[in-house]
């Protein structure tokens, strides 16, 4: 089984950026973490992180011939993208939306995600351990679809 994973934009700056609202790990220690955890469960994981909408959307419409399962924090683009929104209903790729903080606790136009009601769920402030939770629930999720 083949998990992508999207980061999208300013995520790369993660463990210097605003470390009391999104935690003190760089994004390639999460990464990391993610990978560790796959190969206990015999998954790969590809990472990939973009602060251009245009190459998150390209990516998700190619992610069907790449992958099982997609995992995605669009990052501020969760609050604006009709595009990538548009790109998720496009594909047939089970996906989680993962946000390491509570985008419910902060700002009115944080607590709107255009890309919920596409995904097959959402975890949001859970820190990095969300990314391995939604890995778990898409082995899962496409474990019990395949015959
Ligand atoms: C975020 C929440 C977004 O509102 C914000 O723009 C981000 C990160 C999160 O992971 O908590 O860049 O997606």
């Amino acid at each position: 089984m083949r998990i992508g994973v999207i980061h999208g934009p300013n995520l790369h700056l993660l463990g210097k950026r605003e470390p009391g609202v999104y935690g003190t790990l760089s994004l390639s220690e999460i990464n990391e973490r993610l990978k560790t955890r796959a190969r206990t469960l015999g998954v790969t994981v590809e990472t990939r992180q973009s602060n251009s909408e245009g190459e998150i959307v390209s990516w998700i419409g190619e992610g069907e011939s790449w992958y099982d399962g997609l995992i995605i924090n669009p990052a501020a683009y969760t609050h604006t993208s009709i595009a990538i929104r548009d790109a998720l209903l496009a594909v047939s790729l089970p996906t989680i939306e993962v946000h390491l903080s509570n985008i419910h606790k902060r700002e009115a136009f944080r607590q709107v995600s255009y890309v919920a009601p596409v995904v097959l769920g959402t975890i949001s402030g859970l820190g990095p351990y969300g990314y391995e939770l939604a890995m778990l629930a898409l082995v899962h999720h496409v474990q019990k679809a395949s015959p």
